[in-house]
């Protein structure tokens, strides 16, 4: 039998190209491979500030993205987290043998607990014991995700083994899957990664006018300073993303262009921009189809759900049988 494998996006805002080709893009490859298990992590999302009255559609409009990039719900199971009410109870039973220190020493908690100063809430500092619930409930052993998860995935590897230690190898100690594309910085300042909460993305729904507008004022290799410069494909993110999006005719054509001087930053920027839309106006115009569907979406997820919810709950029985719970 395919072994298992989960991952989540969480339903915060339009969906961009980091998490297209950092995650999505993987996630449509490996189905073939694996027994996938997609996610909307909605419980996740609630943990920064959000407006209730919008959820029900940033949710809807996660699922009709991810199905447009190619998630097809026959060949994988796409759902929404709080629909199966085991991933908090495990998520319990879990932050009683992970460590305090090793949450409050993550990456994302810092950072996060930074955006939102005036009220670190304590979800936040669990928000890594929910996601290995989410990924150990499923006993899932492949996790494709962009680099900035990584070290969440090493914090569940770490509560799998605490728990096993303590209670009986029960979970596997899943691995992380990553791409080429782990790590899609932002346009204006290629120091940043790409993110919502920057503010810097690409959306995957954006109209072609606006996508155009941060393409052509993108930053590139900064000792280029004029037409007749030769440039450094390597120092430039523009190049960076031709690699994501552009054919190898394409990509040999402007690094050559670049280095000899012989085509201009704005002709490259031309080049990115028409390959990009050719991957995205048709995500886009599928999107958009299925979203005025919105039935037929919410049908997808609570068929997810059901299918999930049978293997959570035999996984739990089984968790809760070993701590004597049962
Ligand atoms: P989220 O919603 O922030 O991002 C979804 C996926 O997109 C990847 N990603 C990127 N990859 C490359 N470059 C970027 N600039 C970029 N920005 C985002 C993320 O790495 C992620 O894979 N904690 C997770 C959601 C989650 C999860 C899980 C993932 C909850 N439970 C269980 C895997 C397994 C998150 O915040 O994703």
């Amino acid at each position: 039998m395919a072994k298992r494998l989960f991952s989540g996006i969480q339903p915060s805002g339009d969906i961009h190209i980091g998490n297209y080709l950092g995650a999505i893009r993987n996630w449509v490859s490996l189905i073939p491979e694996y027994e996938c298990i997609y996610c909307v992590v909605d419980y996740h999302a609630i943990t920064m500030f959000y407006e209730p009255a919008e959820m029900q559609e940033l949710i809807l409009n996660a699922a009709a993205v991810n199905i447009a990039c190619g998630i097809d719900p026959e060949k994988c199971t796409l759902f929404v987290q709080s629909h199966v009410p085991e991933h908090t109870e495990l998520a319990w039973i879990l932050n009683t043998v992970t460590p305090l220190g090793d949450l409050q020493r993550m990456t994302q908690f810092k950072e996060k607990a930074k955006q939102q100063e005036a009220s670190v809430n304590a979800g936040l500092l669990n928000y890594p014991v929910l996601m290995a619930a989410d990924i150990l409930l499923y006993k899932g052993e492949a996790v494709p995700v962009g680099e900035d998860q990584v070290q969440h995935l090493e914090i569940t590897r770490e509560i799998a083994r605490r728990f096993n230690t303590r209670y009986g190898k029960i979970f596997p100690e899943p691995q992380e899957r990553l791409t080429k594309a782990a790590r899609i910085m932002g346009l204006d300042d290629p120091s940043k990664k790409m993110s919502k909460s920057v503010g810097n993305t690409i959306g995957l729904l954006e109209d072609p006018e606006s996508i155009w507008e941060k393409v052509r004022t993108g930053v590139t290799d900064p000792a280029r300073k004029r037409r007749s410069d030769p440039g450094n494909p390597k120092k430039c993110n523009i190049f960076h993303l031709h690699q994501y999006f552009s054919n190898q005719d394409d990509i040999k054509h402007v690094d050559k262009g670049c280095r000899s001087a012989s085509i201009g930053c704005l002709d490259c920027k031309k080049i990115l921009f028409e390959r990009m839309m050719a991957t995205l106006n048709p995500i886009r115009e599928h999107s958009l189809e299925l979203m005025s569907k919105p039935g037929q979406v919410w049908n997808i997820l609570r068929r997810g759900a059901e299918h999930c919810s049978k293997i959570a709950a035999a996984n739990m029985k089984e968790v809760k049988k070993a701590m004597g719970l049962l």
